[in-house]
């Protein structure tokens, strides 16, 4: 969008929150929603509907979510925006298991559209445990509250994690299906909601000086890095049932290599994307027991000390097991094979306690072909490396080699720095509140479409399917606060590659 186009608020519509009492929707929900309004983007008729088990009256909801949003927000509330919003919520007490939850919400919702003008048009959002997806979605269709009739919409978000595995992915679309028009289902992965994610198919895309080297024949590999410094805190039974590949593999850090690896769509509606990112996923080499024992790594953090905070080892976590084989690093090594990829490994690894928090994607080019300088080998000179940052930084740096001043020939790194917060005026943001008008205005270019899941569980069934078999060895471990395990670094050295430190040292690297 240029600065002269300007978006329209959303159409008449409720959205229903199952879930209301919970996390998503103190921490994420309601302030994005707060966030749309003040950006003209909700429309006059709009209502909340939150559903969830706690009992407690609609005037109490509202109160907990105004504290917990003046709590997260970085400057004073606006209070017209907050009492506009607020006076648009109800609160349901119900347990989304009976039956008679769904009967008195389609009053409700009857009852807000006869007072309020929202039309019929819902917006369920599945802000429940992942376990409650396939019958909470039953229910709905056995309501009757999904049936879309001219000039009244009906839509789902569904929220990650999208299945554990190749199966329960299947099996949830299947359920889905029988229910839901795919174009009623909107699967939520929230890293799209990333300016800098979307970003980066604005970089790659309408900038014609990277286009002609995106390619096998400049780029020697990519990496792709989501290092978190936090351990599992209270969410050790989760955790622990779920692991680093499950959590983060399939969902976020394939968004970030589709991003990075696709063709060009012909235009930017959203299935023509989302075909283009299916091929990626498609040409990836399927990995056997044997590849998955060389390509892939995985570990668990053992003692160590986070900025200063000592960490207990894993498995000594609470809600954890003692004997747990559940890894909280894993890394990837995967090749894309199809004409602009052969040969160039992508290089992928996430984490918890590691040294710090950081998401970023590593385009690393080849060496110059050769050098004019006679001391300095090429293979010394540091490659150029293109940085797209995604958090907590975000931006984009592009390294390259200068000449250091002085008499002697010696070539340094520098870097050329693109941060977004310094260069644009960005408004407060959860990342919510793009995904939650798309849904609203039914533009599914940032949601996960069901063949694009599956292919993502097909890519890792292989690495759980090996990792499930009895007998296996203790996995490795890595002290906590460092920057991995010795296993992921030799699985770049054994290419003559090494990762980029998540925690660089200041001085310029020089040859
Ligand atoms: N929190 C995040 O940052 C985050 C980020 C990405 C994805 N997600 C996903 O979003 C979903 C919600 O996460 P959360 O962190 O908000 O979880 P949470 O804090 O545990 O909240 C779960 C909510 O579901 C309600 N609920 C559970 N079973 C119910 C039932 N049978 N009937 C009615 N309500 C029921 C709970 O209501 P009561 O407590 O009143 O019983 C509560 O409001 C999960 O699928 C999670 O994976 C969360």
């Amino acid at each position: 969008m240029t600065d002269e186009q300007k978006l329209n608020p959303a159409g008449p519509c409720i959205l229903v929150i199952f879930g209301a009492s919970g996390d998503l929707t103190k921490r994420l929900l309601i302030p994005s929603l707060y966030h749309l309004k003040r950006a003209g983007l909700l429309p006059e008729a709009f209502a909340i509907a939150g559903v969830a088990r706690t009992n407690e009256t609609s005037e109490a909801f509202r109160e907990a979510l105004h504290a917990s949003l003046q709590q997260i927000a970085e400057e004073p509330l606006d209070g017209s925006a907050w009492d506009w919003l607020a006076s648009r919520i109800r609160y349901l007490p119900g347990d989304l298991d009976n039956p008679q939850t769904y009967e008195r919400l389609s009053a409700l919702l009857k009852e807000i559209d006869g007072t309020s003008g929202t039309a019929g048009n819902y917006l369920f959002y599945f802000a429940i445990p992942a376990a409650a997806f396939e019958n909470v979605a039953k229910r709905l269709g056995a309501a009757g509250l999904v049936n879309e009739t001219p000039g009244h919409w009906r839509r789902i978000v569904i929220e990650k994690p999208f299945g554990t595995d190749l199966p329960s992915a299947r099996e949830l679309n299947r359920v889905l299906w029988q229910h839901f028009q795919e174009d009623q289902i909107f699967r939520i992965d929230h890293y799209l909601g990333k300016e800098t994610v979307q970003n980066i198919m604005v970089l790659r895309f309408a900038n014609g000086l990277l286009e002609p080297i995106w390619n096998r024949n400049h780029i020697d590999h990519v990496q792709i890095t989501v290092a978190e410094s936090i351990g599992v805190e209270k969410r050790g039974s989760f955790y622990d049932a779920t692991g680093a590949l499950r959590d983060m593999v399939p969902n976020h850090l394939f968004q970030l290599l589709t991003l990075v690896a696709m063709e060009p769509p012909a235009c930017f509606e959203a299935n023509a994307t989302r075909n283009e990112k299916g091929k990626v996923l498609e040409s990836i080499r399927s990995m056997t027991p044997e590849s998955v024992k060389s390509d892939v790594v995985r570990a668990q953090y053992s003692t160590g000390n986070v900025n200063g905070q000592a960490f207990r080892a894993y498995w000594q976590e609470p809600h954890v097991s003692p004997v747990t084989s559940t890894e909280t690093y894993v890394a990837l090594r995967l090749m894309i094979e199809n004409w602009r990829w052969a040969g160039v490994p992508f290089y992928l690894r996430t984490g918890k306690a590691l040294a710090v928090k950081k998401s970023e994607v590593i385009v690393r080019f080849k060496h110059a072909p050769f050098t004019l300088f006679q001391d300095t080998p090429v293979e010394q000179l540091t490659p150029n490396d293109l940085a797209l940052m995604i958090q907590p930084d975000e931006g984009a740096n592009l390294r390259f080699n200068a000449k250091v001043p002085g008499p002697v020939m010696r070539i340094g790194a520098v870097e050329m720095k693109f941060n977004y917060g310094q260069y644009f005026k960005t408004q407060a943001s959860t990342g919510y509140e793009t995904l939650l008008y798309d849904c609203m205005i039914a533009d599914a270019s940032l949601f996960q479409r069901a063949d694009n899941i599956e292919s993502a569980w097909r890519i890792i069934q292989p690495v759980l399917d090996d990792w499930s078999t009895p007998g296996r060895d203790k996995l490795p471990v890595y002290a906590a606060g460092s920057e991995g395990p010795a296993e992921a670094d030799k699985l770049l050295q054994r290419d003559g590659r090494t990762w980029r430190r998540l925690a660089p040292k200041h001085e310029p690297e020089t040859s």
